[in-house]
């Protein structure tokens, strides 16, 4: 089909531009003797205006022809003396692919919740909203890659079934091929040596600990893939199933890896506000969570620095305010994080030295014994958006850290060779591609950014 995209046809259109489109029908209404269809292919925010004079060919096919019709049109694009639209196009010839039917489609004009579109997520994706969201989503994506490959970063695909938990947070998901109903025992206990890998696995948290041998050898690279946490939070920022771009670095401390972090929010936020303007206009206006300007802003701010121990002092001054307790020792919740960004810093913050005990085993231990080389990355509304730290290279320090962590050596052995064979001071961090797609598109929950969410008791698709 010689079709042309909206995208392109509205980006030069021209009088009497000859246009062949197709689409799905928004919305159709006739006035004085004339059809007008507001036709999406998808590829834009905007709509294409049809216009089928009732004398037409092209008229009588709009018999079959209802809101969520699939449909192809050919035509003149002419100036439309309308309001709403520079251009519009003068139908000659169409053809009607599918038609909707108009008492059980779903998508009858407007108004409908997020809530109830999230209940027909093979359908939501023809609405305004959700074309705005996955296309910036698809935009980020994009800037990431050209971020990284603009400074030499080697893009490197780790696995998704792994036999390691990178987190050591427990949450994983199994993988395996043993039959449930009568699995191998041996000694009482399941027998995985007669599994498919003859060994457990999982499905990943993190690439981060095959990023590291990887930077180990290829310097600077990244990742950029599907991660899985089996962790029970039903919350509105978790996910069971999330993208993760996770860079690592050799030769770099702690201060490079923030420094490479806020670099990379900002391009991401500076290209997003560029490319993406109409989606996030009608983001903006719709829903009034973001602002264009807001997110072109970023793009220029430093972030605020402060250390775990500084970050509890100074919300100690607001512990009232808080259901959780705030005490040094004890991780962040989110109303504490929030209520840095939000309230004491209004913009990004990166909370760095966390106490030791509430972190991976393979952050550095800091000169005090506490704490480590880690640094959170908070945003207003969302809390934590990256998670990173220098990676502990000295050897009996490592071993050390995975003896007090309960880790057995043997299944980590490789990672452990890593501080054996040419180590080097490394850091990296990983950030939640849908907390950023969430941030930048104001969406409220995240489940609203990935065209299919998983979270606990709830799998459809
Ligand atoms: O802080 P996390 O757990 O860090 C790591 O996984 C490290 N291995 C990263 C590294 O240093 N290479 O996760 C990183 C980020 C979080 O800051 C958050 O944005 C996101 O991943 N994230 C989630 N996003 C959605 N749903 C969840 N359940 C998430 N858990 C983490
Ligand atoms: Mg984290």
């Amino acid at each position: 089909m010689n079709r042309l995209k909206i995208r392109e046809i509205l980006s030069r259109p021209s009088q009497g531009m000859p246009v062949d489109v197709c689409g799905w029908v928004r919305s159709r209404r006739e006035s004085k003797g004339i059809a007008f269809i507001a036709l999406s292919d998808g590829s834009c925010q905007d709509t294409l205006q049809l216009v089928i004079p009732e004398g037409s060919a092209a008229f009588p096919r709009l018999r079959g022809c209802n809101t969520g019709a699939a449909v192809r049109a050919s035509g003149y694009l002419r100036e439309s003396p309308g309001k709403g639209q520079s251009f519009e196009m003068e139908v000659s010839a169409m053809e009607v692919f599918g038609d909707a039917d108009p008492v059980t489609y779903p998508l009858q004009k407007k108004g409908h919740t997020l809530e109830f579109l999230r209940e027909i997520g093979h359908l939501r994706p023809r609405t305004n909203t959700y074309g705005a969201v996955f296309r910036i989503r698809n935009l980020l994506a994009r800037a990431v890659h050209e971020f990284f490959q603009g400074r030499g970063f080697v893009w490197v695909h780790t696995p998704i079934i792994t036999a390691s938990d990178c987190e050591g947070a427990g949450d994983l998901f199994s993988v395996t091929t043993l039959d449930h109903e009568n699995p191998p025992r041996h000694e009482g206990r399941i027998d995985f040596s007669k599994d498919f890998f003859g060994a457990r696995s999982y499905l990943t948290v993190s690439g981060q600990l095959e990023a590291e041998f990887l930077s180990m050898a290829l310097g600077d690279v990244y990742t950029f893939g599907p991660t899985f946490r089996a962790e029970n939070s039903n919350t509105s920022r978790h996910l069971a199933e999330f993208w993760m771009i996770e860079p690592e670095m050799a030769f770099a401390d702690l201060q490079d890896d923030m420094a490479l972090a806020e670099d990379f929010f900002r391009f991401l936020c500076r290209t997003v506000a560029e490319q993406g303007e109409h989606e996030l206009a009608f983001l903006e206006k719709q829903y009034k969570t973001i602002s264009i300007a807001g997110i072109r802003g970023l793009g220029d701010k430093p972030f605020v620095r402060i250390t775990y121990t500084d970050a509890v002092r100074e919300l100690g001054k607001a512990a009232g305010k808080f259901e959780f307790p705030v005490e040094w020792g004890l991780d962040l919740q989110s109303e504490h994080e929030r209520y840095l960004t939000d309230t004491v810093f209004c913009g990004p913050v990166i909370v760095t030295d966390y106490p030791r005990d509430i972190k991976a085993f393979y952050m550095r231990l800091n000169e005090d014994g506490r704490t480590v080389a880690a640094m959170d990355v908070l945003v207003p509304r969302i809390g934590e958006i990256m998670g990173g730290s220098q990676r502990e290279e000295r050897l009996e320090v490592l071993e050390s850290r995975m003896r007090a962590a309960a880790i057995s050596g043997g299944s980590l052995e490789w990672y452990v060779d890593l501080r054996r064979f040419g180590s080097a001071p490394h850091a990296g961090f990983g950030l939640g591609f849908e907390r950023l797609v969430q941030y930048i598109t104001g969406m409220p929950n995240i489940r609203d950014v990935i065209p299919c969410p998983r979270a606990p008791l709830s799998i459809r698709f």
